[in-house]
């Protein structure tokens, strides 16, 4: 099928956009197969696919297929859609991936644009800040996007706190939650981590070849144990007086969150992150207060006194002086 651009749709994205406009109701196979432009049997090869995926349709027979309220999937297509005319975008969906990061990279390496956007719905191998694992249970948000920036390498940190800094307005746009974000790439919701980011690139003294940025955020998946009193989930957040858990919708968040970074990467553009700063400085949860950045071969404490125009964390120590930290694990 041809999308309003004239552009060729997958079946199983537009099968999955279909249920999902009409979740809660049966559309027969007939009907999907008619405006997907393919046969009764295609269908019901795509649905048993997604099933085994885990996407929850109901089938039933001589009545057809219907995906409830309560699933919580991406919808690619519905994505699209929502950014169409905003960001010229490139989803590449899939199910399972090691890590989108590398994905994305390899995607890159061979030409991939700008806004190729990489999202899997569980990785098995996902990659988190100074060589750590990062849990990617199903029912988060794992994304990579590529970027092609014009700017020197020493700057590209710059892009963390500003998808940090994406992140944490979609949050408060789509929850009202409080998000604030935390140098140098963590955004935080009741002192608790609710997103990482881990961007990666590729270039050589002057020039960025391009950079991948790698987001996970916790929406609906289970946070581990271990990590209960230092990590969170939108979802968990969003809990009800009853305790009840809230289904955050992941695709609305996406298409939110994609149209917020393009607009904020815009604005770097013509500014080299003068106003980005400024708005990540507003909602920081790190300036002014004591902290502690560890890093491979030294451990700096002070007071988080500002950002500087290359991302770097400036820090007055208790005997009076002003050092610069450019990475590291900031402890509060
Ligand atoms: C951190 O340690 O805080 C950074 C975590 C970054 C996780 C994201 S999930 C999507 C992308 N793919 C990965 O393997 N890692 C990043």
């Amino acid at each position: 099928m041809l999308d309003d651009m004239g552009i060729c749709v997958l079946t199983r994205d537009i099968i999955l956009f279909l249920l999902d406009r009409d979740r809660g109701i049966f559309r027969s196979g007939e009907e999907l197969a008619k405006i997907a432009g393919v046969s009764r049997a295609a269908v019901g090869k795509q649905v048993s696919h997604m099933k085994k995926e885990g996407i929850p349709i109901m089938s039933r027979r001589s009545t057809g297929y219907m995906l409830p309220h309560s699933a919580d999937v991406i919808v690619a297509e519905r994505l699209r859609r929502g950014l169409s005319g905003i960001v010229d975008v490139q989803i590449h969906e899939y199910d399972e991936v090691g890590s989108t990061n590398d994905v994305a990279g390899d995607m890159a390496r061979i030409g991939a644009g700008e806004w190729s956007v990489v999202v899997a719905e569980t990785q098995h191998a996902g990659k988190g800040r100074l060589g750590r694992a990062w849990d990617s249970q199903r029912g988060g948000l794992w994304l990579s996007v590529v970027l092609r920036p014009d700017m020197p390498p020493r700057s590209v940190p710059l892009l963390s706190l500003l998808a940090g800094l994406s992140v944490a307005n979609t949050i408060n746009e789509h929850t009202g939650l409080d998000a604030r974000v935390k140098w140098p790439n963590d955004v935080k919701l009741n002192g608790k981590k609710v997103c990482g980011i881990l961007s990666t690139m590729s270039a050589d003294a002057q020039k960025v070849h391009h950079c991948v940025i790698g987001i996970g955020i916790n929406v609906n998946n289970p946070i581990l144990n271990d990590l209960q009193g230092i990590a969170t989930s939108l979802s968990q957040e969003s809990c009800g007086k009853m305790g009840d858990r809230r289904i955050v919708d992941r695709t609305d968040m996406l298409t939110i969150l994609l149209r917020i970074m393009k607009t904020e990467y815009d604005t770097f553009q013509t500014d080299n992150g003068t106003s980005m700063l400024k708005r990540w400085r507003s909602l920081s949860e790190t300036l002014g207060r004591n902290v502690t950045v560890v890093s491979a071969d030294s451990s700096i404490s002070g007071l988080a006194m500002n950002v500087d125009s290359d991302g770097g964390l400036i820090i007055r120590t208790p005997d009076g002086e002003t050092l610069t930290v450019h990475a590291g694990d900031c402890l509060i």
